[in-house]
């Protein structure tokens, strides 16, 4: 079932500092809107990355005593692993240093040079560091507001890219594509903006020594919009998915992507994207959450407590895509277990427990409710159409006024009622308010698959499907119900909201920790000194043994202990508790082999016995890594 391809991307986002969930707000609308493209039918390719070249980049680079390309390398690989912990089902990340890219963006000058686009002149402007961009109306001793100090004044000499030539043809390109920027008010801003007329465009620099070379002429490198805006490009090279079908953007950088972007290509003769979508701010504190600011929140700790689709469902749901809006911890855990936990969670379980206690978990045969069943239809296709304009929240809120209404029919039919008679209209209406409801239940996690990928699969297996969520626009009766449902357990258990924030907030302090120990110098090593030193013998009295975790759970009211069961070799496995949970999901640990001191003293935790311990690198303030191996090894073996 292909209906085509479909190319879309996330900014690639600087590597000056860690992602923020900021970040994770694009690239998770991105996925959704991949996923819903999926369920559509269409073969999609996701892309994202980093853009790493520019002062920027070289000044936080500095800051840590640090190569630019060093420190490159470690926050491009945090995006990349962040999005990892976030589940994100990313097909491409491309990076502004990798090779092919630089080739691509020489190829896009060359071609923009020889269609007669490009010049050679000086340029003294205000220098905006933060935006990496000249500014037009600022006077000398103007503050930046970015940096609270003034701007900066640079003279140098540039290849220019003639953006006044195109002021014309990007007004007749917008009118002719009428839906290429979108929502309709930044369309209105770009449109007001191009109108008063463009002026040419600096794009290269021989100020800055980190970025790509200009092949023609090696003094200069690429101005880093030039540079970044390539990647998209560069990401799906040689697989004939350009030009993209969408990039999604904040709306702070609309300008570089509505119109340098497409007179770029205009110039090159290379095909435009089709569509530009930015969304609004996320604000923290009322202010817009950035780096610069500092006022910034991880994803993964909020992950940690609350699950992906947690922050997914309120990110999507909370703030009306294209506006701005605010993030909060009460925000989140109160939409948590007033709209997941008590809204879809408990209409779930209910109907599931209903099933298996009147039915003994056997589905009825089809049996509608005439009036639900119009309703889930008309719901589908609201939600489908919501989901087309990128509209989640629409989406979100039709999906749970349905929700809404199958609460209200149960009631109204009070099934337990119904169970405890035995005339054919008591079962018959039972049959029926049960059909309706697991009926309702397929369509509700077809439909909230894109958000909320991952609890509408458990939702899906509880219902007793085997394979994977059914993609396109669900209609009541052209699926048929397994014939039984399946195990049910709790997707949305709920959460109480201070421990929860606090355990994030804590977990956001570790977080942070870590990455500043990553970013910072590397301590000295300890000088040895003979009383430090020990001899072969002391440290062959310690046992090191590979363990093979066995099992391992949270230990009841102590947040960071996890209880072990490791196998080294010796029949039983050894019961070890360690002070690691705030660093691994107990899931992660089975199978996994680690490094035990086996002949340490017995000692009781909280009243379980650990007969060892578990060797993990401390990072300083951050969260413990566990000692591992790369080659297969057999349980029980010895370090020496
Ligand atoms: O601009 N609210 O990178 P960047 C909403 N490298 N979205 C936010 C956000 C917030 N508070 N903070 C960040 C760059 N974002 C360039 C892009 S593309 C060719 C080059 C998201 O690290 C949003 O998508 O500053 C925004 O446009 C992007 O991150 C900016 O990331
Ligand atoms: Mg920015």
């Amino acid at each position: 079932m292909s209906n085509g391809k479909y190319y879309l991307t996330t900014p690639i986002y600087y590597v000056n500092a860690a992602p923020h969930i900021g970040h994770a707000y694009t690239t998770i609308a991105a996925e959704a809107i991949a996923r819903f493209k999926r369920m559509q039918g269409f073969d999609v390719v996701l892309t994202t990355g980093t853009d790493e070249h520019g002062t920027k980049v070289e000044r936080a680079a500095r800051a840590q005593g640090k190569r630019p390309g060093e420190f490159a390398d470690i926050i491009s690989n945090e995006f990349r692993t962040e999005w990892q912990k976030l589940s994100l089902q990313i097909d491409r990340f491309q990076r502004t240093t990798a090779p092919n890219h630089a080739k691509l963006v020489n190829a896009l000058f060359n071609a923009c040079n020889e269609n007669g686009h490009i010049y050679k002149g000086t340029y003294t402007g205000l220098y905006a560091v933060v935006s990496e961009s000249f500014v037009n109306d600022a006077k000398p001793g103007d503050i930046d507001p970015e940096t609270g100090k003034p701007y900066e004044e640079v003279t140098e000499e540039n290849y220019f890219f003639k953006l006044s030539e195109f002021t014309e043809p990007l007004l007749k390109f917008y009118e002719a594509n009428p839906d290429f920027i979108q929502p309709e008010i930044r369309r209105n801003e770009v449109l007001a903006f191009v109108k008063q007329g463009l002026s040419d465009l600096s794009i290269t620099r021989t100020s800055i020594k980190w970025g790509i070379p200009v092949e023609a002429d090696p003094s200069h490198v690429f101005y880093v919009w030039f540079d970044a805006l390539t990647a998209y490009i560069s990401a799906v090279e040689g697989e004939g998915r350009w030009p993209a079908d969408l990039h999604l953007i904040g709306k702070e950088i609309l300008r570089f992507h509505a119109v340098y972007w497409p007179a770029f290509l205009m110039a090159a003769g290379w095909a435009l994207p089709k569509k530009i979508f930015a969304h609004g701010w996320l604000l923290f504190e009322n202010d817009k959450m950035s780096k610069s600011r500092g006022n910034i929140v991880r994803p993964s700790p909020i992950e940690q407590v609350m699950g992906v689709d947690a922050l997914r469902y309120f990110l999507l749901r909370e703030i009306v895509f294209g506006q701005d809006g605010s993030f909060s911890y009460d925000a989140l855990v109160g939409r948590y277990n007033s709209d997941l936990a008590n809204g879809l969670g408990n209409l779930a379980s209910r109907t599931l427990n209903m099933v298996q206690q009147y039915r003994g978990g056997a589905t009825p045969a089809r049996c509608d409710d005439v009036d639900f069943r119009v309703e889930a239809d008309e719901t589908a296709a609201a939600v489908w159409e919501a989901y087309d304009r990128f509209d989640f929240s629409r989406a979100l809120e039709r999906v749970w006024s349905l929700i809404g209404r199958l609460d209200k029919l149960i009631v109204e039919y009070a099934p337990w009622k119904l169970a405890k008679s035995d005339d054919p209209e008591s079962k018959e209406r039972l049959d029926r308010i049960l059909y309706s409801a697991l009926a309702g239940l397929h369509i509700i996690c077809r439909l909230i698959e894109p958000v909320l990928p991952h609890s509408a699969s458990l939702i899906w297996q509880q219902l007793g499907n085997a394979g994977p969520i059914s993609p396109g626009l669900p209609r009541w009766g052209t699926f048929d119900l397994p014939k039984h449902i399946g195990e049910i357990s709790a997707v949305f258990p709920r959460v109480d909201l201070k421990p929860a924030i606090q355990k994030m907030q804590d977990l956001e302090e570790l977080e942070k920790n870590r990455q500043a120990a990553l970013l910072g110098k590397k301590p000295e090593p300890a000088a040895a000194s003979a009383e430090g030193l020990i001899s072969i013998d002391d440290f062959a009295k310690v046992d090191l043994r590979v363990g093979e975790v066995k099992s391992a759970e949270v230990v009841k009211g102590a947040d960071k202990l996890l209880h072990l069961k490791v196998d080294i070799g010796e029949g039983e496995p050894r019961s070890i508790v360690a002070g690691i949970a705030l660093a691994y999901k107990p899931e992660q640990l089975i199978g996994r082999k680690v490094v035990i001191v086996a002949n340490l003293q017995p000692r009781k935790l909280r009243g379980l016995t650990s007969q060892g311990m578990i060797v993990a690198a401390a990072t300083d303030g951050g969260l413990p890594v566990l000692a591992g191996f790369h080659e297969e090894i057999p349980a029980g073996s010895r370090l020496k």
